[in-house]
């Protein structure tokens, strides 16, 4: 028996209500195989945690949350907490504590979603998202505070260290793919500084790679090109910030932000990585049982690929595409399914298949 301790982080809002949906998901996966157990622990860091106790994460939290395999997290944010506070004290306290510095984002459009793009289906795109600096790196400040002079300054960090790790990982990444072609993607007109030495390490970093296809684009020009000539596009690696809006267009092309997974990842394994939907915690449709699942489910395929259960992997993204088929969606994909019945649909066709 293969025993993986998982740390589950439900955190707020709708992150509850999928990442439960993807636990099931794992237990029948676990059922299923029988060789394959999964010991999950989880963790109330949430903000009503944070308002009852003044924390997200308590001392001695992280250290804690070390000695998992794992991390399965839900979304945070709250309208009761400012999301500065939110994310930093909990989402990015992970990340930055673990360094989790590589952030992999998959795009597809699953079968039966319907993409309002033109050759969508042709999108199959690979973001590598920086995850440990740029410019979510938290330095700068803010003097003067209150008074008409007020300044606040957000100082983005690229150091060489930094960016030529995210390079080598995205062209790992890329020669791992079957286009292996990667696109960099940069603000390096405008900004001259940082963003010209993530531009020169890319091609240092290039020549270890002469099999790998590259070119480069432009921020504001990517984001054109993945509407009109999505097929262009195989693996791309951008900055924290940049990485995080194209991403969240690439969920939107291919159907829903509520599909879409991404892993922390921790390449070194020196920590354990983290794995969550790309989504929020949608205050919008919080507590109402039909947040989409399927971004959960997805994330939970990323997150048994990094444990090494690629069997269990594919069998789980094959149960996910054979649901999205048949048409039965969550009203984000124009459905009226709710989330427990995708859930139970998609564990009753993991049960029914041949092992
Ligand atoms: P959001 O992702 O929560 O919601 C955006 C829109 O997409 C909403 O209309 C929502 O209903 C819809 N949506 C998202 N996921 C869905 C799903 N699984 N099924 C169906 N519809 C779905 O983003 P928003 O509204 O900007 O942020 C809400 C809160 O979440 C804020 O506090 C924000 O800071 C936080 N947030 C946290 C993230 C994280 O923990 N990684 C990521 C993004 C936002
Ligand atoms: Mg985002």
């Amino acid at each position: 028996m293969r025993r993986h301790s998982i740390a589950v982080i439900p955190g707020d809002g709708i992150g509850i209500e999928v990442i439960e949906a993807g636990k099931q998901a794992l237990q029948a996966l676990a059922e299923k195989s029988g060789e394959l157990d999964f010991a999950f622990t989880d963790f109330p860091w949430s903000s009503r945690h944070y308002r009852e106790h003044g924390h997200y994460i308590p001392d001695g939290g992280l250290a804690e949350l070390a000695t998992f395999d794992a991390i399965y997290f839900g979304a945070v944010g709250s309208q009761d907490v400012p999301d500065h506070v939110s994310l930093w004290d909990l989402r990015l306290a992970i990340c930055q504590g673990f360094d989790q510095y590589a952030n992999v984002r998959p795009a597809r459009v699953l079968p039966g979603v319907n993409s309002r793009l033109q050759g969508a289906d042709r999108i199959d795109w690979v973001i590598i998202r920086e995850n440990s600096e740029g410019e979510y790196s938290g330095n700068g400040g803010r003097v003067h505070r209150g008074l008409p002079d007020e300044i606040g300054t957000e100082v983005s960090i690229f150091s060489r260290k930094g960016v030529e790790r995210i390079h080598r990982f995205a062209f790992d990444m890329a020669r791992s793919r079957s286009r292996k072609k990667l696109t960099l993607v940069t603000k390096s007109n405008a900004q001259r500084h940082g963003m010209v030495l993530w531009d020169e390490v890319f091609f240092e970093v290039a020549r270890d790679y002469p099999d790998v296809e590259t070119d480069r684009e432009l921020v504001d020009a990517v984001t054109t090109r993945m509407v009109l000539k999505p097929d262009t596009l195989d693996t791309v690696v951008a900055t924290n910030l940049h990485a995080d809006i194209i991403s969240d267009l690439a969920a939107a092309l291919t159907g829903s932000l509520g599909i879409a997974p991404t892993a922390n990842l921790n390449p070194q394994r020196t920590f354990p990585s983290m794995f969550e939907p790309i989504h929020g915690s949608a205050f919008d449709i919080a507590g109402q049982g039909i947040a989409n699942p399927v971004g959960a489910f997805w994330t939970a395929v990323m997150m048994l690929e990094h444990l090494g259960e690629t069997t269990a992997a594919e069998r789980l993204m094959a149960a996910i595409e054979r649901l999205t088929q048949t048409g039965v969606h969550s009203q984000d994909l124009g459905g009226t399914a709710t989330t427990s019945e995708l859930t139970q649909a998609l564990c009753d066709d993991i049960r029914r298949q041949a092992t």
